[in-house]
């Protein structure tokens, strides 16, 4: 166990960043699920702590017809499980948020909505700065830039004072093409600088961590590379199934889902290069070299690099779980997969030989994402006759959820006469360094979007790569739908570590997948 030191003063700690200026947020679908759950709890849990200036407003808008007092109570329901606040700073908060509602695709909308900002940018003095959230389905992404510009709401030159700006949530398309087109979509009608595409992992505080762990210690960069580093696994595991986002998922699958976001995310922050500032640019420019690195899948060998599994019926602590294909909304022969295993090379200077594990499934044995660099053995035991191989190798996790931290597994000697060794694993915990709860990924990357930071923001081309990497993989699986031999879909049980034969990719190369 690990703690933060008791010397530690306000000098120890860096803090990077100031208060965003005032500014009002337009949340497009503010009736839908992601407001209530995500939205308004984060902007009210800036707001509440005072990370925001009081020169705030917020105007939902969406079909769903609704008064300013209507959307007031559907605001104070959202965040009434806030820990901490009071229901006077739930009610003040409330107070500051206006409701419009009309057709997104009918320009009378954002006549309607023109006025209304305008109005509310005076009485909340916010300086005509702006943040409009697309909360939306994508299909409506592209016509709702265009029409926001056409009512110049967006419109934001080298002159004007105040800032626009533009939330996208993700999918950010369905292969590269969709990707690049929605991506020329909104850059008519946008600067890149004012398109903040949203990755809620990249907002996380564990894995932001990555950055600081990386390029704020100098011990651990000069093992970061093939000479020290044997493998890598990066797991996402869910215990939840597909819920109620079964219309979603059969249209999607967990490879669009979670690899081409998330996971290839995550793979860049471990993987890139050093970028040579923390700025957003800097950054986004390391992680599209890492992802032009990652050698292409070849069409024709895809079962020795992936795997796709779909959940079949299970049990967990005496409760039966129905598979994938009995859950309400999907197809009972639906070939859409809930996990993916995929072996990663990069053919780099840095990575050439080093292999990247990464899995993501629905209805696994637990919920729990980490990092894992498993470092190679030592070149020649001294401790005859233990071998090099028989020592448990050092292994560096860091935990991304539940539990954030970091673990590292070290050999050890025993205590007592015997000359006996063993693994042992210090941890650092967060909760218990930092103490109180880890705040939601949504929060820091509202605020980022305020602050005009767009490092924790995926630029278009790191978008693009990743879709390229994925979308031959992605059309090989339509093409042999069934369990075609070459790309099988593979059945796993609820509540287990996914098929078999995902053990293979790793079986193959005298390795196995780490129990979480
Ligand atoms: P919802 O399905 O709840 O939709 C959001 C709002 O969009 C609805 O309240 C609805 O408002 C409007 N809407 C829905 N369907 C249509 C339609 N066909 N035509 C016009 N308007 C429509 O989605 P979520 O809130 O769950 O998600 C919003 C965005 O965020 C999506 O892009 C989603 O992929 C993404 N996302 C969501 C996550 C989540 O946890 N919910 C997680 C990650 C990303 P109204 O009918 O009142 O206009
Ligand atoms: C979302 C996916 O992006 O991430 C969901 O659409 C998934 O399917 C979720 O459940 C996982 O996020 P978290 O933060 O709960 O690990």
């Amino acid at each position: 166990m690990i703690a933060v030191s008791s010397q530690t003063t306000a000098m120890d700690l860096f803090c990077m960043e100031s208060r965003p200026d005032p500014c009002g947020v337009v949340i497009f679908g503010a009736s839908g699920d992601l407001a209530k759950r995500k939205l308004l709890p984060a902007l009210f849990g800036l707001y509440h702590r005072e990370l925001i200036p009081r020169e705030f407003f917020v105007l939902g808008c969406a079909r769903t017809e609704m008064t300013d007092e209507d959307f007031r109570e559907h605001v104070l329901d959202a965040i009434r499980s806030s820990e901490e606040a009071s229901e006077e700073d739930r009610r003040a908060f409330a107070q500051r948020c206006y409701y419009v509602s009309g057709d997104y695709k009918t320009q009378s909308l954002y006549a309607a909505l023109s006025r209304r900002i305008r109005r509310l940018e005076i009485d909340h003095g916010t300086g005509g700065n702006r943040i409009f959230y697309f909360s939306l389905p994508p299909a409506l992404y592209g016509d709702v830039a265009w029409r926001l510009g056409r009512q110049k709401l967006t419109k934001q030159t080298s002159d004007t004072l105040c800032w626009r700006r533009v939330i996208v949530e993700k999918p950010l398309g369905y292969d590269l093409d969709s990707a690049v087109a929605l991506n020329r979509h909104l850059q008519r009608e946008l600067d890149e600088r004012q398109i903040y595409r949203i990755d809620h992992y990249l907002g996380k505080d564990t894995v932001q961590n990555i950055l600081m762990f990386r390029f704020a210690n100098a011990i651990f960069e000069p093992l970061w590379n093939r000479r020290y580093v044997d493998h890598v696994q990066i797991t996402v595991a869910e215990s939840v199934g597909v819920e109620h986002r079964a219309g979603y998922f059969e249209e999607t699958g967990l490879l669009r889902d979670m690899f081409q976001n998330h996971m290839l995310q995550m793979l860049a922050m471990v993987a890139m290069e050093p970028p040579s500032s923390f700025d957003a640019d800097r950054v986004r420019d390391e992680k599209s070299k890492l992802l032009r690195s990652i050698r292409q899948f070849q069409a024709d060998e895809l079962d020795r690099w992936i795997i796709r599994g779909q959940y079949g019926p299970g049990r967990v602590e005496d409760k039966d779980l129905p598979g994938y294909r009995n859950e309400p909304g999907v197809a009972p022969d639906s070939h859409v997969e809930t996990y993916a295993a995929m072996r990663i090379l990069i053919d780099n200077w840095r990575w050439q030989g080093v292999p990247f594990y990464l899995r993501s499934g629905k209805r696994l044995a637990r919920r729990v994402s980490e990092i894992a660099l498993t470092f190679k053995s030592v070149p020649h035991s001294i401790f005859v006759p233990i071998l090099p191989e028989q020592l448990a190798p050092n292994t560096l996790v860091l935990n991304v959820q539940p539990e954030e931290g970091m673990s590292l597994t070290i050999q050890a000697k025993r205590p007592g006469p015997k000359l006996c060794m063993s693994a042992l694993t210090m941890h650092f915990s967060y909760r218990e360094a930092f103490g109180g709860e880890l705040r939601d990924a949504y929060e820091r990357l509202l605020l980022d979007c305020m602050l005009g930071n767009q490092t924790l923001f995926t630029r278009s081309d790191n978008i693009e790569l990743a879709w390229g990497l994925l979308t031959p993989v992605l059309k090989a699986w339509q093409e042999a739908p069934a369990n075609g031999t070459s790309v099988p879909l593979c059945t796993y049980e609820a509540g287990g570590w996914g098929p078999k034969e995902s053990d293979k990719l790793l079986r193959d190369d005298g390795r196995r997948w780490r129990k979480p």
